[in-house]
């Protein structure tokens, strides 16, 4: 069926016919808006959809209508693909089902939606996409490298570094440059295709391609490198061109977590710790240039290229950056310049890992902090306090005379004499040096390839005096898009939520991090688990973790157990999987489908899910748990007794059987959901019949121990209540405090309210006594701490030899805050039915949150009024919302009881199901 041309009759059937109550809006295709280089011919497409009214109710998509057109073509003509108009409301995770694409392909798609009856919305605004390299063979640029000579280290800086206090002697590497120069007739689109063994910068005509930072990111390297596309066309010259590539170490040959502490087997001192990958880094750059008259010319990384070193004199992530600007190339990266005296480029060969399009969001800087403070705490040293813990680097500005040399250290804690306090670094030097040019003018710099987790700032060597605008905190992280709020009537809550956000800011950095600060920011796999559904009310990590979630399939060890963290350059094979911490190989993607309906993450790993499950199923025959791993257990947990590893290991294995039956249901493998259902019931059984007892009590009678069985559902029905209060009289007879480490936390306050113990949770979230939240808020925190006691004030930090003040672990609890205490959450996949249940709690008098779903914005608002309580409720348009809410009088809606009022479809007692739109419902506590 030929479909309305658009533009011209739109406008009049609008006015004849009925406005169509739904539009759609917010395109995204693979969870990118317009993305250039999507790694897959079959892209998925979603929308959002807007009420033409705001105050229509109960508004639902019966049907939409997708066109996909070639970049430049009509819709009408030739679509690639036209779905027809589908009976469905699905608005997310619709595949592309047109001509085959191929790499290359540009393309635009619109859609518009039917509601309510038989109206049509208008088209949507066109949204893009381009298909990246999806093949080996569209690669014909080489991996290139800088010769020998200048690949390595230049001397002085190893004896620079010989006398290191703290880290012995270092090797920290120059940066490479490389440039090629070429002339083209005008053209009409220009594409620059780069990766790099390492992390690099690209410039044309001596612009920047891109604000990105640490590009293509970090992978299991050994298997697969991502690449970016840009789109140049604008920073094309017709003629003249030059195109330049900075190259540094990055994660591929720099140094990696806490390699240098363990040391390598073998390894020289400073060589140790680095190098987990390859010696040298290479890039790999294809700029393909389409001409007007129709054809293409590609220009390649080759030998070629030439080659030099610069400014960048060391340049490591975890170390720091020194730049000597009298050693700036000017003009490097510009047509024009001599480099006549560079050597050329080398090639890197037995270079085999595929190269695909990077699907997550790329790191780049976020924000900018003014320091709030500057104080000389010694002649010469200055320290600026940025007032919040951040990831990032510093920008500097500063006047002075060429050689003039200025060191910026970064540490996240002052000792009491104002002092930085870097011993929680560890082996990370986190130290970057500048030396002035001597530009009258005055010089700015912001290092490139390295960063930091720092809320303060010692500048040493500074010409004359520093004021508070020499310093500039440069906030980078992977960005992905924010959208989760918090508020109440507890300002230490109101803190707390903020320092998650900062937390997770810090820590979502092209890999879900452990922290960003000492020599460690690994992809945790525990950490990971605990923290990826509190993530997902705060930010859109879908396309972060779906990136993330191939680096640790592809780092599965071939036994099949999951990691403890990945990418893993040094883990070594049966010393590095752990209860809980490998358990995050099925948790994370059922997560994210539940969050996202997203069953392409499941159907892409269930192989890998499940040859998981068959490991941990050989390695445990007789189901008493295992213990044959690194055992972390409940992780900086408080209580005298800990919890057991076989308790721990059983109850996941428990979990994952479920995780696994739900998934496998998901994506239609009926019999294998039977298989896991089975399997989940006989690990359930193995666990009641070891620690169960028949009052309810555990045989492992700690917090975390009932904490993590009850949220498992693993104590039957009748006996959950019982169990329940033994939880609760543990938390009592503490005096409302917790015991719980990484493990135990995350379960606790979500269990103590599923239980009816929701004042005990409240109490919980309100203590400000050690351990606890408000404990860190009390004493200064501006992120969530590592350890419940990392830094007591007049006390300074606390076991600095393993202290992060930046670790989102015991941040998990912003699922209570906005699951439970401000009451929206999830109750089918994607957000396709939701559950709203605001509880209020101890001395709270309102709450408010709200997130964005795949649906569009959720949120609820509270407040107690004089004993009235009012929850203004706003229900995204698609879905339906179970409503529970507190008190015991009649709810009631506009002066009317709730279930005569438009948009709802049933309400009895204290439960109301409602389906969109804005609601304010009043009750009496
Ligand atoms: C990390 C953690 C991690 C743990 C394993 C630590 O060094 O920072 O967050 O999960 O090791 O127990």
């Amino acid at each position: 069926m030929r479909t309305t041309l658009a533009i011209p009759l739109v406008p009049l059937a609008a006015t004849l016919l009925q406005a169509a109550a739904l539009s759609p809006h917010e395109l995204r295709c693979e969870y990118h808006e317009n993305p250039v280089a999507i790694g897959t011919a079959v892209p998925r497409f979603s929308w959002k959809l807007k009420p033409a009214d705001p105050a229509a109710r109960g508004l639902a998509q019966t049907a939409y209508q997708i066109q996909v057109a070639r970049d430049g073509g009509g819709f009408d003509d030739k679509p690639v693909w036209n779905s027809g108009k589908v009976a469905s409301a699905a608005t997310a995770q619709i595949e592309y089902a047109g001509e085959p694409l191929v790499s290359r392909d540009r393309l635009q798609w619109r859609v518009r939606v039917w509601s309510d009856g038989d109206n049509a919305s208008d088209w949507s605004a066109p949204g893009f996409f381009g298909v990246g390299l999806l093949d080996a063979n569209d690669w014909t640029a080489l991996w290139i490298s800088a010769p020998e000579d200048h690949a390595f280290t230049t001397r002085e800086n190893v004896q620079n570094m010989a006398d290191d206090p703290v880290r012995g002697k270092l090797v920290l590497t120059p940066a490479k440059y490389f440039r090629k120069e070429f002339t083209t007739p005008k053209v009409t689109r220009a594409t620059l295709h780069s990766t790099a063994l390492g992390v690099y910068t690209i410039e044309l005509n001596g612009k920047r391609v891109s604000d990105e930072r640490l590009a293509p990111g970090w992978s299991a390297y050994q298997r697969r490198v991502h690449a970016r596309t840009y789109d140049v066309t604008a920073l094309i010259n017709d003629g003249a061109n030059a195109i330049g590539a900075t190259l540094a170490d990055g994660w591929y040959s720099g140094y990696v977590a806490y390699g240098l502490l363990t040391g390598q087997e073998g390894l020289a001192p400073g060589i140790s710790g680095r190098y987990f990958y390859g010696v040298t880094p290479a890039i790999r750059a294809q700029l393909e240039l389409e001409l007007d008259d129709g054809t293409r010319r590609t220009i390649v990384t080759d030998t070629t290229w030439k080659t030099s070193l610069g400014p960048i004199t060391e340049s490591d992530i975890l170390m720091g950056e020194s730049y000597d600007a009298r050693r700036e190339l000017t003009g490097w990266s510009a047509t024009g310049f001599a480099d006549a005296s560079w050597p050329h480029a080398v090639c890197k060969t037995g270079t085999d890992s595929r190269v695909e399009p990077h699907p997550g969001m790329p790191v780049r800087p976020i924000e900018e902090i003014k320091p709030v403070s500057v104080r000389e705490i010694a002649p010469g040293a200055h320290v600026f306090d940025l007032g919040q813990n951040i990831s990032g680097v510093v920008r500097l500005k500063v006047k002075g005379k060429a050689g003039d040399k200025v060191r910026i250290r970064h540490a996240e804690v002052l000792h009491g004499d104002g002092r930085l306090s870097t011993e929680n670094l560890r082996c990370a030097r986190a130290t970057d040096t500048y030396i002035l040019k001597g530009d009258p003018a005055g010089e700015t710099w912001t290092p490139e390839f390295t960063y930091h987790g720092f809320q303060y700032i010692e500048l040493t060597g500074f010409p004359g005096t520093p004021d508070r605008d020499a310093v500039t905190g440069i906030v980078i992280h992977s960005d992905t898009p924010r959208h989760g709020r918090f508020e109440c009537s507890d300002p230490m809550l109101n803190r707390l939520y903020q320092n998650i956000l900062w937390t997770q800011r810090a820590n979502f950095f092209e890999m879900p991090t452990d922290c960003p600060q000492r020599d460690e920011r690994m992809g945790w796999t525990g950490d990971a688990q605990i923290y990826v559904r509190a993530a997902t009310y705060n930010a859109d990590i879908a396309a972060f973790y779906t990136k993330w979630l191939r680096d640790l399939n592809d780092d599965q060890w071939d036994y099949g157990a999951y990691p403890a963290y990945a990418p893993r350059p040094l883990a070594r094979p049966g010393e590095h999987h752990a209860a809980a911490w490998m358990d995050a190989g099925v948790i994370c993607p059922w997560t994210i489908w539940q969050v996202y309906g997203d069953t392409r993450v499941i159907r892409e790993h269930w192989r890998n899910m499940n040859d998981f499950m068959e490991w941990r199923g050989i390695r445990d025959p007789e189901l008493k748990g295992g213990t044959d791993d690194c055992n972390f257990g409940d992780w900086l947990s408080l209580a005298d007794v800990k919890t057991p590893i076989p308790f721990i290991d059983l109850a996941y294995h428990a979990y994952d059987a479920r995780l696994m039956a739900e998934m496998a249901q998901a994506i239609g493998r009926t019999a294998e959901a039977a298989k896991y259902r089975e399997r989940a019931a006989k690990v359930t059984a193995a666990f009641r019949s070891a620690y169960l007892q028949p009052d309810g009590k555990l045989s492992v009678h700690n917090q975390s121990a009932y904490a993590i069985a009850l949220f498992f559902e693993l104590i039957p029905q009748e006996r959950r209540a019982a169990c329940a209060g033994h939880l609760a009289k543990l938390i009592r007879d503490n005096g409302n405090r917790m015991t719980t480490g990484f493990l135990g936390t995350r379960p606790l306050l979500p269990v103590l309210t599923a239980t009816g113990h929701h004042d005990i949770a409240g109490a919980l979230m309100q203590q400000k006594e050690y351990p606890s939240w408000g404990y860190e808020v009390e004493n200064g925190a501006t992120t969530i701490w590592e350890r419940w006691n990392s830094y007591i004030k007049g006390k300074g930090v606390h076991e600095p030899s393993m202290n992060s003040f930046s670790h989102y672990s015991f941040g998990a609890v912003c699922e209570w805050m906005m699951g439970d205490l401000a009451g929206i959450d999830s109750a089918a996949p994607g957000f396709d039915r939701i559950r709203i249940a605001p509880k209020p709690t101890g001395t709270i008098t309102h709450a408010s949150a709200g997130m964005e779903t795949r649906h569009g914005p959720l949120s609820c608002a509270w407040k107690i009024d004089n004993g009235a309580f009012i929850a203004n409720i706003v229900i995204p348009p698609n879905t339906t919302a179970d409503i529970t809410l507190p008190g015991r009088g009649e709810i009631t809606e506009g002066g009317q009881p709730a279930k005569d009022r438009p948009g709802i479809r049933e309400a009895t007692g204290r439960k109301i199901t409602a389906g969109s739109g804005s609601y304010r419902f009043l009750t009496t506590l």
